[in-house]
């Protein structure tokens, strides 16, 4: 980070589960020490203390004003009481980077001083916290490119970005990444019962379903192949892997899993429309 007047590099505003998982991984990568970050008090600290050297504020506006980089990870209805408190504190210099579900960039800006407030929008998903994250960002009006790669160089800490162009898209990213470890799991699930119909024992089934999928995908990962490509590399004509596949082309299930990504991207706009209402 480029030096400057501020004595913290990052103030967190709401100190619950996601900034938790941010800024331990963001000590354990190395990308800051612990005492450059300041946080909010928070219920959650007594069960979930920060890591050691990290400083508690005594109130918001004490975590926003010497802070060049202030993270917004309140609840998105309580957003509106935390601004009222740190809006007297926020200065030219600084960048907002807010991970709120659902709050417009326009908002953020708008109810902590005016639309020249720079805001930056991410989406991370829970594997930040071992490095294998993917977070999509959203840079709002004001934001300038070093806001942007500011922004990039935070969340890589904790896995890959993806940009999106568009703000609405930020619920196709919820979609697909946010709810997306919840996918897998199902489908870990399913297999894992399919197994056991087969008579294997359910640790059994577990053990060789979850590293069958973790396996294929840190292949999909370092592989210069799509997933369709992948996929016919494993189904050889007349095979077991082909007998499966054409049961899940009978059941139409390539259809039902895009219309699930399809319903959670329409909750998640209707969501974003209650928070900014
Ligand atoms: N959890 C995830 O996987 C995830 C992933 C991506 C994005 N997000 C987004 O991140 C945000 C937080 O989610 P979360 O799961 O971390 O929620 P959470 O665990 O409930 O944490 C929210 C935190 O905000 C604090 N807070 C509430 N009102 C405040 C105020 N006026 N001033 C300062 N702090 C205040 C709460 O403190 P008290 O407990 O003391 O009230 C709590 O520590 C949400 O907008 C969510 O959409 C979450």
């Amino acid at each position: 980070m480029s030096a400057s007047p501020h004595k913290y590099a990052l103030g967190v505003i709401g100190t619950g589960h996601i900034a938790g998982v941010i800024v331990r991984r963001l000590i354990e990568s190395g990308y800051l020490q612990p005492d450059r970050i300041i946080v909010t008090p928070s219920k959650n600290l007594a069960a979930h203390p920060m890591p050691r050297g990290v400083v508690v504020a005594a109130n918001n506006a004490a975590a926003v004003k010497d802070s060049r980089l202030v993270m917004l990870s309140v609840t998105p209805q309580r957003f509106a009481d935390a601004a009222v408190s740190i809006r007297p504190v926020v200065s030219a210099d600084q960048l907002f980077i807010s991970v709120m579900a659902g709050q417009s960039t326009a908002r953020i800006a708008s109810v902590l001083g005016g639309p020249q407030v720079r805001v930056v929008r991410a989406m991370p998903n829970l594997p930040f916290g071992l490095g294998r994250g993917v977070t999509g960002l959203f840079r709002g009006e004001a934001a300038t490119d070093d806001d942007i790669e500011e922004a990039r160089h935070f969340f890589n800490a904790g896995g890959v970005c993806v940009e999106v162009e568009r703000e609405d898209l930020m619920n196709a990213v919820t979609a697909v990444a946010g709810s997306g470890p919840a996918y897998f799991y199902y489908f870990v699930e399913m297999m894992m019962k399919g197994g056991v119909a087969a008579g294997l024992k359910p640790e059994a089934a577990q053990v060789l379903a979850a590293h069958a999928c973790v396996g294929a995908g840190a292949m999909l990962l370092q592989a210069d192949a799509s997933p369709a490509e992948l996929r016919a590399a494993v189904t050889s004509p007349g095979g077991t892997t082909q007998a499966a596949m054409n049961k899940l082309t009978d059941c139409n299930v390539a259809e039902h899993v895009t219309q699930a990504v399809l319903a959670a991207y329409r909750r998640s706009q209707e969501l974003g429309k209650l928070a900014d209402g």
